[in-house]
């Protein structure tokens, strides 16, 4: 496994970057929330690598990974997640998404069943957006094209977050805002787009049959609790576990809480434990999102 900073792969003419670190048979690979990047992964990157092989990448647009003038779409997010899997020789993983990167997840497990080990669903749902949702959505593309960038990102932050993280945590906030802020403008559109037009997942959840942990911060204000009872409801065998004091992005609010419930989840289904690969490198990811 090549490992250096700064990896890629060619998907489509577009270099979709990622991350790669630790060993092991079965990866984990991490899927990012909108307008984030592969970096928001850093405390499950650096916690997981000790023991897995992990792997984040920025879905195109997003990070470093650039894109077409094509209409964005959630599927297109999707092919582009087991192209990435197909290019790195991965036949099957355990994939975590968060928030939008649920909605990827949900729909290449519909698609490609096959190429999943196990899924973690966090701060997500299955559900279309509202037409009143569609409608914000618009708004906030014509906000973005006028010039209200800031405000957009400075509304989004208060709502992304609980009230202990906005009150106790500001470097973090400081982070996720300086991170929404570096997503071009032409992403944030095309994936608002992507996101108001993306299909409801709910009607194949039940076809899912691979060990699945759903995860949602408590005070999730974007996709509340009631969204991962119902993914609990309707996935076989589920487990769902509800993190204190976090908001929608539970993997930063709370990681360590986050980063021992999926440890947990693999440990307690042996097949999964992924086999360690001895004699290679470890690349350590510096810590960016400190509280
Ligand atoms: C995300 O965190 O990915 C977005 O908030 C998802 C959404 O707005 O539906």
């Amino acid at each position: 496994m090549k490992k250096t900073k700064d990896l890629f792969v060619e998907i489509d003419g577009l270099k979709i970057y990622y991350d790669d670190a630790g060993t092991s048979l079965i990866p984990i690979i991490f899927i990012h929330g909108f307008p984030f990047d592969k970096s928001s992964w850093r405390p499950q990157m650096q916690f997981f690598q000790k023991t897995h092989r992990v792997i984040a990448f920025d879905i195109r647009g997003f990070g470093k990974s650039n894109t077409t003038i094509e209409k964005d779409s959630i599927n297109i997010y999707a092919e582009d997640l087991i192209k990435l899997m197909d290019a790195l020789h991965i036949e099957k993983a355990i994939v975590c998404g968060l928030s939008m990167g649920g909605y990827v997840l949900l729909n290449a497990v519909h698609n490609h069943p096959d190429r999943f080990d196990a899924i973690v669903l966090s701060d997500t749902k299955c559900e279309a957006d509202s037409d009143e949702a569609k409608t914000m959505r618009l708004e906030s593309i014509e906000a973005i094209k006028n010039g209200s960038l800031q405000a957009f990102v400075d509304g989004f932050a208060k709502k992304v977050f609980c009230q202990n993280t906005l009150d106790n945590s500001p470097k973090l906030v400081e982070n996720i805002i300086k991170l929404m802020l570096s997503t071009p403008q032409n992403t944030l559109i095309s994936s608002l787009l992507a996101l108001a037009e993306r299909a409801e997942a709910c009607v194949s959840l039940g076809n899912i049959n691979v060990p699945t942990l759903i995860i949602c911060g408590q005070e999730d204000a974007i996709t509340p609790p009631i969204h991962a009872n119902y993914l609990h409801e309707n996935i076989k065998n589920s487990k769902l576990h509800f993190i204190e004091s976090a908001g929608h992005l539970s993997n930063l609010e709370q990681s360590k809480q986050f980063n021992a419930l999926i440890e947990r989840f693999i440990a307690n289904k042996p097949s999964l434990v992924p086999t360690p690969l001895y004699g290679n490198e470890f690349v350590r990811i510096p810590p960016v999102f400190e509280k």
